[in-house]
């Protein structure tokens, strides 16, 4: 079984279609990323998979349950942790409060919810601050204890809307670790992001929304092989100087200060030819590197497609 299953979803608002016969699927244990520039539709994704929304068309089993069935909808949830998009804990409760209440919702017992919420707040580092109000909390202090809430039951799948947008270096660290941390336990889970880096890092597959339609979906490393040609050396000679029509094999080249990027489908060919340059011209090589296409390369050529 999968833990979700999405096919054909289509969701309307009026008559925009935010979300245009979408199928996706996402495997057990796997770390899923939903990248997409805003207004894409990830959030109108999530809300229809997680059935606050329902969608004009289309099929959405989670963990097995199809969500457009309102008692099967109540027995996904019962086991999903979610993290919407405006997510906020109540800031006139403590972050313990907030974890209790949550506890409650979930059906856990007295015992276990104290547990639980200890665990989590050491885990989250929210252990000192347990009794503070969270209207003293900062941002990064509120997205780590909402996960914490998401995660209280210790559900087998996360649904996570921009879990780490707008976060500090280190609050988004501890996610991410606490995200690799529960796929190493076997859980599952579906992030969204417009971080290419953090989706890189953490995703094991990407699926890359555009205007409502999902336009690739891979593993990171498969998708970047989509940019074969942005495959670059860059290099810096000294004194810094480059003739671009000197390095047959380059596709492009880009002066910048006292370097140069050379785009090429042949990287081996393309260092060989700026060695060559170096010595015929009696320049010092300072640095010469290969860089390979990034995930924003891919990212920029697919959802840069057909811009209008
Ligand atoms: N309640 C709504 N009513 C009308 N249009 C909406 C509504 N919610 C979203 N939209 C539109 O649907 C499109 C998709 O929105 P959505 O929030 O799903 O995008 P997103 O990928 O989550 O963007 P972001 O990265 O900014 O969170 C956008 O054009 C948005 O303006
Ligand atoms: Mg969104």
């Amino acid at each position: 079984m999968k833990a979700i299953e999405v096919v054909g979803l289509t969701k309307y608002y009026g008559s925009f279609l935010a979300v245009d016969n979408v199928s996706f699927e996402v495997r057990k244990g796997e770390i899923f990323g939903f990248l997409g520039p805003n207004g894409a539709g990830k959030t109108t994704t999530v809300r229809t998979i997680t059935g606050v929304l329902r969608p004009n068309s289309g099929e959405i089993r989670v963990l097995g349950y199809d969500m457009l069935d309102e008692r099967e909808k109540i027995k996904a949830r019962e086991r999903t942790g979610i993290v919407p998009e405006m997510a906020n804990p109540y800031v006139d409760l403590t972050a313990m409060q907030n974890l209790r209440l949550m506890g409650e919702l979930y059906g856990m017992e007295k015992r276990e919810i104290e547990r639980r919420s200890i665990e989590l707040l050491k885990l989250f580092d929210l252990y000192e601050k347990r009794n503070v109000k969270v209207k003293a909390f900062s941002k990064g202090m509120r997205q780590r204890l909402i996960l914490a809430m998401a995660m209280i039951s210790d559900p087998e799948l996360l649904i996570l809307d921009e879990p780490t947008s707008g976060l500090d270096v280190l609050s988004a660290r501890l996610i991410k670790d606490v995200i690799r941390e529960e796929k190493r336990n076997g859980k599952t889970i579906f992030m969204t992001t417009h971080n290419m880096v953090d989706a890189n890092e953490l995703c094991e597959r990407i699926g890359i929304i555009r205007r409502g339609r999902l336009i690739a979906i891979d593993t990171p490393e498969k998708l970047k092989q989509l940019v074969k040609g942005s495959v670059s050396v860059e290099v810096s000679f000294e004194p810094m100087k480059l003739d671009p029509s000197e390095i047959a094999s380059a596709t492009k080249v880009e002066l910048m200060g006292d370097k140069a990027r050379v785009f090429t489908e042949d990287p081996d060919a393309t260092v060989r030819e700026l060695v060559h340059y170096a010595e015929r011209n009696n320049l010092r090589i300072v640095s010469l590197k290969t860089l390979s296409p990034s995930l924003e390369d891919v990212f920029i050529k697919l959802v840069g497609e057909g811009n209008d």
